[in-house]
């Protein structure tokens, strides 16, 4: 069985191949980190966030088993009304390890169109695909034509995101909590500014407050050429996260989300938002 250390780094891989700035912004931090820390080796992540339909076959629960297999239990449950979207999240009993963030799109609630797409989809992949690992950064093994991603992206914006890039990761997320150069998750929002970067300011920068135990931003996905059955687009894939946790009332750590703020960071990978 491949160890959790080599899906997290197949999965790593594949995210900041198709997203350099990604790439960028850890190497960035990471330097910023080691002026006045030079012992610091790796940035700590917070969680990461993958998409799915909710087709029996490729539902949260498919990917979700995944990573039980590696000692995650599942967790909270969240809702999203507007964007017709079931989350669920997963935590590792070793704090260390990044929580699995899984949401996938309610496509009764959508036209016979995004049904195909999911079917298609899942007919893309055999039993024994659904089940191992690579399926976290299979990609879109189905054909897809930008006409399709155009006309989906009327009905859902993650649906549109879904079909034209498959399955991989949606994001990465940085602790916050784990750094030690910034006072803020502010000083880290105006660091990365400074450095070019634009940042998602959908409901504000920052999403959530210490009041809710979680505070998040992060950047508008960064825009890549992708290959469609009608020729080469460009579009927004995917963003970089940053969180920061606070105790609750009995002194832990908050380890879940906040879905109003979640509900906005999704918009990171939305067409009229994205900035590269
Ligand atoms: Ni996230």
């Amino acid at each position: 069985m491949k160890s959790l250390t080599s899906i997290f780094e197949s999965i790593w891989s594949d995210y900041t191949a198709f997203n350099p700035h990604a790439k960028t912004i850890y190497d960035q931090i990471l330097a910023h980190e080691r002026q006045k820390h030079p012992e610091t080796r790796a940035l700590v992540n917070d969680h990461i966030a993958l998409r799915t339909f909710n087709h029996p076959r490729l539902n949260i629960q498919v990917l979700g088993r995944l990573f039980e297999k590696h000692g995650y239990e599942a967790k909270g449950e969240y809702h999203f009304e507007d964007k017709k979207l079931y989350a669920r999240h997963w935590e590792h009993s070793d704090p260390a390890v990044p929580k699995v963030f899984i949401s996938e799109l309610l496509t009764q609630h959508f036209s016979p169109r995004v049904r195909e797409i999911a079917d298609a989809a899942a007919a893309s992949f055999t039993d024994a695909q659904l089940a191992a690992p690579e399926i976290l950064w299979a990609g879109r093994p189905w054909k897809a034509s930008h006409a399709v991603y155009q006309e989906l992206l009327k009905e859902s914006e993650y649906a549109a995101w879904l079909y034209a890039f498959g399955f991989r990761c949606n994001h990465f997320t940085v602790y916050f909590n784990a750094l030690k150069s910034f006072t803020d998750l502010n000083d880290l929002n105006d660091f990365l500014i400074g450095k070019g970067h634009k940042l998602n300011a959908a409901g504000g920068l920052i999403k959530g407050t210490p009041q809710e135990c979680l505070e998040q931003s992060s950047t508008l996905a960064g825009k890549v050429h992708l290959e469609f059955s009608d020729g080469r687009f460009e579009i927004p894939a995917c963003y970089y996260e940053f969180a920061r946790r606070y105790p609750q009332a009995n002194g832990q750590l908050y380890t879940g989300f906040i879905a109003t703020s979640a509900d906005k960071i999704f918009e990171s990978t939305n067409v009229q938002q994205s900035s590269r």
